[in-house]
């Protein structure tokens, strides 16, 4: 076996076990606490996470490890794992049935192989660099809806969002008449699968995360989309802003972004 199918053999089978967790404790009586006014983590997102940095260093035990649930501790291997044991969580704590694992795997800091899975649908979207985008093994693409005007986006709201709604509601504001219809469904890392898997046309947030985007962004690449800052410039999962789409309506979404980024630059 080559090194690479040994890490995505070993993405899967953290994320399948996670998922395994996520269906047999939804809907039971759980802790939830909050990290910040509305930021939820209950004890699935830590017993998600205990099970998955387990099964990575079993396998790769000199590897690092960067979850939401914890402190980074890194110890400078070329070799970060980036994952959202539960993204979701709001969704997950109310039983509203749109949540996920991902698991995203960067060496010398690129991203080489992404994995979601979305546990209710038994749906499992992995990707690896230069190698395309896939759906329960079949290979998936992004939409070729050619106008913004015709497109059907995503979108999500920081945990910041009492303070700042006036702000993100402007772009939502645009975005709500320029295009056909928006969701935001609640969890980032299935909206940018979505986007890779041609269901949505275009996805934009702000303030997001590392693990929200890690595996979800390379999706959307390898599926054929773009993936960029609110410039346009390609962006990091550390970029905390991103704008995913099929690539062919980019540069409408950029517009309207920019728009309202220079009509009222961030609070
Ligand atoms: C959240 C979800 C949501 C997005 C938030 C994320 P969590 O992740 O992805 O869709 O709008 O920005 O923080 O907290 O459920 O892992
Ligand atoms: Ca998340
Ligand atoms: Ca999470």
């Amino acid at each position: 076996m080559k090194r690479n199918e040994r890490y995505l053999d070993v993405a899967i089978a953290a994320a399948k076990e996670a998922g395994r967790i996520q269906k047999a404790h939804l809907g039971r009586l759980y802790r939830v606490e909050y990290k910040g006014e509305i930021n939820p983590v209950s004890e699935v997102d830590k017993l998600c996470e205990s099970a998955i940095n387990k099964i990575i260093l079993d396998a790769f035990p000199d590897h690092d490890v960067l979850t939401e649930e914890s402190v980074f501790k890194g110890r400078g291997s070329s070799f970060k794992w980036v994952i959202d044991p539960i993204d979701g969580t709001t969704n997950y704590i109310h039983g509203f049935q749109f949540f996920c694992v991902s698991i995203g795997l960067e060496i010398d800091g690129e991203m080489v192989l992404g994995v979601v899975y979305d546990p209710l649908f038994d749906e499992l979207f992995q990707a690896e660099v230069g190698k395309g985008a896939f759906l329960n093994g079949n290979q998936i693409s992004v939409s070729r809806t050619k106008d913004l005007d015709r497109s059907f986006l995503t979108t999500g709201f920081p945990y910041d969002v009492r303070e700042h709604a006036d702000y993100y509601l402007r772009f939502f504001r645009q975005f709500m008449t320029r295009s056909v219809a928006i969701r935001r469904p609640g969890s980032a890392a299935l909206d940018l699968c979505y986007v890779a898997a041609g269901r949505f046309d275009g996805y934009w947030e702000l303030k997001i995360h590392s693990w929200d985007v890690a595996a979800g962004s390379l999706l959307v690449t390898e599926a054929g989309g773009r993936v960029t800052d609110f410039q346009n410039r390609p962006c990091s999962i550390y970029s905390e802003e991103i704008i995913a789409s099929n690539g062919l309506i980019h540069e409408e979404m950029v517009q309207v972004i920019q728009a309202v980024v220079s009509s009222d630059p961030s609070p």
